[in-house]
Formats: C-alpha cells, structure tokens, sequence
C-alpha cells in the first residue's frame, strides 16, 4: 500500500487512480476483519476531529462516519448551515479556513442542485480533507462501498460480470442523478461490463456518460444503454435498480412528477429477478420505496445484499478517514 492518499480530497472517485481505490479496498477489507475479531484500532484517529456537514438529512452517511471515527479514537460534529454561520451567509472560504483550523477532515452533503460547485469552492480553500457525502452529481462513498460489496461476493473476479444500472419508479419527489452517475463511472474501470437502463427522459449527464464510455473503452469492457428494463436485466450478474428524477429533461418540478408516472412498469418484482443470473445480486443504496419500486420479496429475497452494503458503508468511510486524515 502506498501512503500517499494523506489529505487527499474525495469529490469524485475519478479524481482517484485505479491504484487509489485498491488500497482503500484493503484497508477497508483489514478494517472489518479487525472489528469482526474485536481487534480494537482506536490508535489510527485517536483525538482527531472529523465535521459532516449536512445540508440533508442522512440514516448510513451519517452513522457510519460517526460510528466510524469514534472506532478509529477521533470524534465526529454534526453540523448543519442552521447550526453554524453559513445560513447567514458565511462563505466557502472562511468556512472551511476556520475549519481547517480546529479538525483534521471535513464531509459534505449537499445534493440540491449547485451541491457540486459548493464542495468545490469549499474543497479548493480547505487545508484538510474533504469527503463528498453525496451532491447532486456524484456519491463516492456509496459507489466505492457497493464495489467492495461486490468484489466481497465475487471473490474479486469481476471480468466481463454484467453491471445494471436501471432506473426504477419512485413517485413523490425527484432524487437526483448522483447514484447512477457515480456507478456508471466506477463500475467500468473494475472491469464490468455497464448497461445503463432508463425510459428517454432519464438520461444522464452527457460528460458523465462520455468519460464512462472512456473508462470502459480503456479497460476493454462494454458500456451499453437501453430503454428497455427487460434485455437489461437478462443474464445480469448485478442489478441495482434505483430511481432518479428526469432533471436533464425538464427543471419543472411538477413535469418531473408527471414524467414519473409515465412509467409505473419500471419496478423490480421476482420476475425481473428470474429473468438475472441464478447467483446474481440485487443491490440497493437505500433508503428505498420499499412496495413500490422494489416487491419486498426480492428486497428480502435470497439475490439481495441491501444490508451487506449499508453495513460495508462503515468500513469503507472508516479506511477514508483512516488513509486521508491520519
Ligand atoms: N445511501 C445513503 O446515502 O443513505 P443515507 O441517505 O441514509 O445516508
């Protein structure tokens, strides 16, 4: 392993190397074996401060960093734009300067439209590390947990498995691009082949798809798109159904709405499953509409590994904290 990730910033995993991702897989791979033997490692963080900024609310984020730090000895503050000066208008710069002053490593979440270039800034002024929680374009640590979780279920041999990415139908509100963007830029470069399903309106971003097409080309994978949930999920070794709102469409909240019901079929029930490889794995990053865009039977079924991956959530942040922050 090679200790050159201190202080390194996680925007996106993009901005991190093949080699970057791997020794935060071992690390996260010794950390859990570790708890899983009562091995206490609570010298790795010890007296070191971690702020989580929330701009949303958060069930595994927020645990799993908190929970995290304080295994690794250091301490988590939980802080909101309501909770500190930012409300009224405190900028990136001083934020983050202040900050940095009094704490080793600092996540952000913020997945409203803007989320993105608020991290930036913020990133660009701070003199710690800082961690995407989740904005509007990318979630890291949930793409970099769920390939753990895969590799864990594949024993590492990931050549050619078929990874889909499919939309799914959600009323209610519009979620945004960040999961399915940050899967179709990951999946590729560890070697999966990526298919990409959604009805029209649900595109992504056209410079996410255009760099995953590159990921896959220079890895020798395949990087597909469909419009039809079906042939995405025939033969799939992964499935990760996950709804998104059809923002590269219309900016028109009530239209967004209206488009999503356009396509109650887009669902998961078992035969969506039975049409996937006999060993394939239904994964989501939850929370999720359970009895509606999932059947509870193929979220609880003998093909899904929801809870190995919120669990790996865990690992994973407390082998970033540990490799940046230490
Ligand atoms: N998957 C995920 O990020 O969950 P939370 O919104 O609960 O943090």
């Amino acid at each position: 392993m090679r200790p050159n990730l201190k202080g390194k910033h996680l925007l996106t995993t993009q901005d991190w190397t093949k080699e970057d991702i791997e020794d935060v897989m071992e690390v996260t791979r010794k950390l859990k074996e570790d708890r899983y033997l009562n091995i206490p490692h609570d010298d790795i963080l010890k007296a070191r401060t971690f702020f989580m900024l929330f701009f949303e609310e958060s069930t595994r984020t927020r645990n799993a960093f908190e929970a995290g730090i304080t295994q690794l000895g250091g301490h988590a503050h939980y802080l909101t734009p309501k909770a500190t000066q930012i409300d009224h208008g405190e900028t990136e710069q001083d934020t983050i300067k202040v900050l940095s002053r009094y704490g080793d490593g600092m996540g952000i979440r913020r997945s409203e439209p803007g989320g993105s270039k608020y991290m930036k800034t913020l990133a660009s002024f701070a003199d710690i590390p800082v961690l995407n929680m989740q904005c509007d374009d990318y979630h890291p640590t949930q793409a970099l947990a769920d390939l753990f979780t895969i590799k864990e279920k594949f024993q590492n041999d990931l050549k050619n498995k078929k990874f889909v990415i499919s939309w799914t139908y959600a009323p209610n509100y519009i979620r945004p691009l960040s999961m399915a963007q940050s899967l179709a830029l990951l999946m590729p470069r560890f070697d999966m082949d990526v298919v990409l399903a959604h009805p029209e309106e649900f595109r992504l971003k056209p410079e996410i798809i255009s760099q995953a097409e590159k990921n896959a080309e220079k890895a020798g994978v395949n990087f597909e798109i469909t419009h039809d949930m079906d042939e995405a999920f025939a033969d799939a070794h992964i499935v990760y159904p996950k709804s998104w709102g059809p923002i590269m469409h219309t900016e028109d909240e009530q239209e967004g709405l209206d488009l999503i019901d356009k396509y109650p079929n887009w669902v998961v029930d078992q035969d969506k499953m039975d049409l996937t490889d006999p060993e394939s794995l239904y994964m989501h990053c939850m929370p999720f509409d359970r009895g509606v865009e999932v059947t509870s039977e193929v979220a609880d079924g003998e093909h899904s590994v929801i809870y190995d991956q919120a669990e790996n959530r865990l690992h994973l942040q407390k082998a970033l904290m540990a490799l940046t922050m230490a």
